[in-house]
């Protein structure tokens, strides 16, 4: 949610302002400003809309020309996007990007309005920026420290001092920034995309610390002043991980690297043959004593948990609760000391997820997160973390996190179940060679390309859409139906397929296309019949099951079929198709796939 980049070095600021916020798109975002230091000044530039917008108005506006300065893409929390409430805000003498909520702006902006300051936004934003205007004594961090003490909530800041034309000042509290450290060059920036053209070196900057940015030096200090010593880290993502390569969307491009990042996710974690969590510090002893588990997370993240549960649940017969984190948080969970609390999150940075986590840890239960992004706040806070490593996932709707968040499910429970005494070895060895197939078959299901895309030009002109499935197929289903509204913008909605006579059927017609997912043999037969009375009511059908399933002409309009594996594996191959309609049904109707209207890739905010 939200990006915010630095930069002080030779270049010309405005352009590498500019091209890191490209990086940081995906973020999502509504507004996009600049400001640089020009002739000792600080100079703004901020417009509505996309960066190129900015881009157009700075062409006829003239583009700030310098060497140090602050840029920010915003999705707006506080007032619509407009140029007035797109950041930088400040004045002439200290300028600031922010990324988050000011939760007390309100007494903040009344406090300084009685001191006869005059606020031109409707941000939460701008009274950070009157308020180190008022505390400014010369002193930035005096003053930076006072700020710290007074604002209650989340920010990322980059900040500009006219009195210091050199330096880029950073803070933070729970929403994310790194500063990147270049050879004579150094930059702030929300996540190491932005960075890594230019450097791969780059501290993560903790709670309340203030960073101190110059062309040739970097401090970092506490609010006390006092200098901190700080690991230098190196991101090992690729530069090209950040770009299209060759493809129209990044959302395509993520959905053909599934195989590799599945690959690369799962075999560090197996040895001779069985699961190896240990690295992640998960012990077959944690395991064998766990009581319950709970599963939290928002979104994709919490439908790669449905799997799990299922999974976990039949293999390893311990009970598991899956939590949508804004519920969780909120509803006084009974959770204890002996549960085991799995927050699973691509971003790690998503608030509600950070919130459940918290809590989890407050009521004394053991918490593990599966985290994308490397030292991101829910993989340094949790007891354990297990790496995903799907590198970094750029289109707002998520694919490859989700297929490597399910491939850590699996591993989990299998390892569980082993431990818990409920497979035998060879069983848990078996699971896992065909886990590892995994990958050549998607390989194969990437194949299936044409096929999805005619199915999608089938449901362009649909207003909604039905998903059904039972058990493991209904726990796919409901990703395969977020993926669709969110990118498409056409209603859908996924629902247990026994469920359907409860009263949903009254909606399916002959416009309610339905995509039923059959992969499960023993309920195949189930399935089939609630198949067969959508379609008694005109519905067309679309049935995803797996190579040598009888499906009869009367039954499907549609059919994909996936290469066979062990039932319990099927999700993992079924995922690809739902993710290909989903994708081709959204780019025929000219929507914006990487970056869908109102969506952020990481929800920092609650
Ligand atoms: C996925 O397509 C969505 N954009 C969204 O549901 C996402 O999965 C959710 O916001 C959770 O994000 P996280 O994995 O970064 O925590
Ligand atoms: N709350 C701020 C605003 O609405 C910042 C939003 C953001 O993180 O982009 O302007």
């Amino acid at each position: 949610m939200c990006g915010i980049v630095g930069y002080v070095g030779d270049k010309d600021c405005a352009d590498v302002l500019v091209d890191g916020l490209k990086k940081l798109e995906y973020r999502g975002y509504d507004s996009a400003g600049i400001a640089v230091f020009q002739n000792g000044e600080i100079e703004v530039e901020k417009s509505k809309g996309k960066l190129a917008d900015l881009e157009n108005k700075m062409k006829n506006e003239g583009k700030p020309s310098g060497h140090c300065g602050i840029g920010h893409t915003r999705w707006a929390t506080h007032g619509e996007p407009s140029d007035i409430n797109s950041h930088p805000h400040g004045n002439k003498r200290v300028s600031i990007v922010h990324n988050g909520i000011i939760e007390n702006y309100k007494q903040i902006k009344d406090f300084l309005t009685g001191k006869g300051y005059v606020f031109e936004s409707e941000t939460d934003t701008e009274t950070v920026a009157k308020l180190l205007d008022y505390l400014y004594d010369g002193n930035p961090i005096e003053t930076l420290s006072k700020m710290i003490d007074k604002v209650r909530g989340s920010y990322a800041l980059g900040i500009l001092f006219k009195d210091y034309p050199d330096t880029i000042f950073a803070v933070r509290k729970e929403s994310p920034l790194i500063v990147g450290l270049g050879e004579n060059e150094n930059f702030i920036a929300s996540d190491v995309t932005p960075i890594l053209k230019y450097t791969r070196k780059y501290y993560l900057l903790e709670q309340d610390e203030i960073a101190i940015i110059k062309k040739d030096s970097v401090k970092i200090v506490t609010p006390e002043n006092e200098e901190i010593t700080k690991e230098v880290l190196t991101a090992d993502w690729d530069v090209d991980a950040a770009e299209k390569g060759g493809y129209a969307h990044f959302m395509l491009k993520e959905i053909n690297e599934q195989p590799s990042k599945i690959k690369t996710t799962i075999s560090p974690r197996i040895q001779d043959g069985m699961p190896y969590l240990e690295e992640s510090g998960i012990t077959m002893e944690m395991l064998k004593n766990s009581k319950r588990i709970f599963i939290v997370a928002c979104g994709t993240a919490m439908h790669a948990g449905m799997v799990g549960k299922y999974v976990i649940e039949s293999l390893a017969r311990v009970e598991v609760t899956v939590d949508i984190a804004s519920e969780f948080r909120y509803r006084n969970p009974l959770i204890e000391k002996g549960d085991l609390v799995i927050l699973i999150s691509q971003s790690g940075e998503t608030a509600d997820t950070y919130a459940a986590l918290k809590l989890a840890k407050e009521r004394g239960a053991t918490t593990v997160s599966v985290v994308n992004v490397k030292g991101s706040t829910i993989a340094r806070e949790a007891d354990k973390v297990i790496y995903t490593h799907a590198g970094p996932e750029i289109s707002v709707a998520s694919t490859k996190a989700y297929s490597v968040q399910l491939s850590i499910m699996y591993l989990f429970a299998f390892e569980l179940a082993y431990a818990k005494e409920k497979i035998s070895k060879e069983r848990c060895m078996e699971l896992t060679k065909q886990l590892m197939e995994v990958p050549d078959k998607l390989a194969e299901v990437l194949e299936l390309k044409e096929r999805c895309q005619f199915i999608a030009s089938r449901l362009v002109n649909a207003e909604s859409l039905l998903y059904i499935g039972r058990g493991l197929d209904y726990a796919l289903s409901m990703e395969g139906s977020l993926k669709l509204k969110e990118i498409s913008y056409i209603h859908s909605e996924s629902y247990a397929a026994g469920e359907l006579k409860h009263g949903t059927i009254s909606l399916v017609t002959e416009d309610m296309p339905v995509i039923a997912v059959a992969t499960q043999s023993n309920l195949l037969e189930k399935t089939i019949s609630n198949v067969k009375e959508v379609k008694a009511r005109g519905a067309k059908v679309t049935v995803i099951c797996k190579e040598g399933t009888e499906i009869g002409k009367d039954v499907a309009n549609h059919l994909v079929t996936l290469p066979a594996m062990e039932d319990m594996l099927m999700p993992m191959l079924a995922a690809v198709p739902m993710q290909y309609i989903a994708y081709y049904t959204a780019a025929l109707k000219g929507c914006d796939v990487d970056q869908p209207r109102n969506l952020a890739k990481s929800v920092t905010v609650e």
